[in-house]
């Protein structure tokens, strides 16, 4: 049987999905539309069918929407690293904090105050990235995938990576196109500190002399640490003859800190509106002096070194223990080992009774901290089902969340409510401009509980 062709169709564009599509019906049937926005009327091209899903290129007929903004970026729509630059930034910000609306309302949670959506950045943002890497012909591809498609969006530049990160893709397809197996080069992985850029390189065979030379003429030429990944990220290595992988670093100059972390290693996206964010989570908090604040899902220490800074003792509780080994260096190169514990633990499955990973993480030192105040920032899936009881019997006063997931979030801050804590104040701050993606931070404050017992 002949295989469908792409299909051209006028529709109606009723929605924006929570990934920045607008949403149709063609037929019965949800079609999801890229670069369409809602009121507008689009031709619309299939590009893919999935599971009774179509997904298709829209290009805007009648009605455009008065949100809609030419893109600044010429590869927009067909690259996936975005999919909301042809709306108004302001309608970007509004889209966000919808969303949380939406989520917390789903949950059944009413929040006393809501911050104004914060975004300070709105290009050139983005410090890390992961791209494909593809052998055409006599082309090499290095960028984001398509969407939705399996390729590797052909770029030349890109406008949210840093201007420095963006400068590094032509030199790196000419490279990989003069290496001698170019096939053997399956994904790079850019990170940027402050003052020096690094990338992965995953090859997936030994790599020849001469191409590690011309790894190396690339580093000294870009001014840029090459670190090699022939498998997981327990494999990676300098390229030869240098002594060993560097970590890269970032300041916190309102707080005197500066923090080290390696390339692969988790650090917020970007730089300037991490700042932002510690600002606002810290000034949730208040005087801090002399108090104990938990700090779960710490990572490298980002909001742990800030608090402790302040006067906080800290406690910085983390899966991985490569990130609280860098925390640690981070506690010592910034004067404030005396203030921080920092401690590895799995707090999804290690810790899965009612008492709070500070009570059981089985050393008295730690066990003695009675924290007044939570800071707590898991990934995606949210701090789990454990959350409720960890807190509902505790000490804690307060807790401000950060959050990569609106749906996890409200799920989490149903298991709050439950426990006892008031959403005090919750709003979007803006990591990944011109993206879905939606952050948020929300400040939770114990209920009275109305009884003589009561604080
Ligand atoms: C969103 S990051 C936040 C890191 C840090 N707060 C920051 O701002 O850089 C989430 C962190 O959760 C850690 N993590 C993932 N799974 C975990 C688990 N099961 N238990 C504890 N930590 C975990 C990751 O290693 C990562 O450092």
């Amino acid at each position: 049987m002949a295989k469908k062709l792409p299909v051209e169709q006028e529709v109606h564009i009723d929605a924006l999905s929570k990934d920045g599509l607008g949403a149709a019906t063609l037929n019965e049937r949800p079609l999801w539309v890229r670069n369409a926005l809602p009121g507008e009327r689009v031709q619309a091209r299939i590009l893919k069918r999935r599971g009774g899903q179509r997904f298709a290129d829209g290009q805007p007929l009648a009605d455009f929407s008065h949100k809609r903004v030419t893109s600044a970026c010429q590869y927009f729509p067909r690259c996936a690293g975005c999919n909301l630059h042809h709306l108004a930034y302001g309608e970007q910000l509004q889209l966000k904090q919808v969303r949380l609306v939406q989520e917390l309302q789903r949950v059944g949670v009413t929040a006393a105050g809501w911050r104004a959506p914060s975004g300070l950045t709105r290009l050139g943002y983005r410090r890390k990235a992961r791209l494909g890497v593809r052998v055409v012909g006599e082309q090499v591809l290095v960028g984001f995938r398509e969407s939705f498609s399996n390729r590797v969006a052909r770029l030349d530049g890109c406008m949210t990576l840093t201007p420095r990160l963006s400068a590094l893709l032509q030199p790196l397809k000419r490279l990989i196109a003069n290496l001698s197996q170019p096939r053997t080069i399956a994904q790079i992985e850019m990170a940027e500190g402050d003052s020096e850029g690094a990338i992965l390189v995953r090859h997936l065979d030994v790599l020849t002399d001469s191409d590690l030379e011309q790894w190396q003429q690339f580093a000294n030429g870009q001014d840029v640490q090459v670190i090699l990944q022939p498998a997981g990220y327990d494999s990676l290595q300098p390229l030869p003859g240098q002594p060993s992988v560097r970590p890269l670093s970032y300041g916190i100059a309102e707080h005197g800190l500066s923090l080290q972390f390696y390339a692969h290693q988790f650090t917020q996206v970007n730089a300037l509106m991490n700042r932002e964010l510690i600002r606002v989570a810290i000034g949730y908090l208040g005087d801090v002096r002399g108090r104990v604040v938990a700090d779960l899902f710490c990572g490298i220490g980002n909001f742990s070194l800030p608090l402790a800074r302040q006067g906080a003792r800290v406690l910085g509780v983390e899966a991985s223990a490569e990130a609280i080994a860098m925390a640690e260096v981070n506690a010592r190169r910034n004067g404030l080992t005396e203030r921080c514990y920092f401690r590895v633990a799995d707090l999804y499955s290690a810790l899965t009774g009612s008492d709070a990973p500070w009570g059981v993480i089985g050393d008295p030192v730690v066990s003695d901290l009675c924290p007044e105040a939570l800071i707590i920032d898991p990934p995606r899936s949210g701090a789990g089902v454990n959350l409720e009881a960890w807190v509902g019997n505790s000490t804690l006063r307060q807790i401000v969340y950060v959050s990569c997931n609106p749906q996890s979030f409200a799920d989490d801050a149903l298991r709050l409510h439950r426990a006892g804590f008031q959403l005090r104040e919750v709003g979007i701050y803006d990591m990944f401009p011109q993206t879905a993606h939606v952050e948020t931070i929300g400040h939770f404050v114990r209920a009275p509980r109305g009884n003589s017992d009561d604080e």
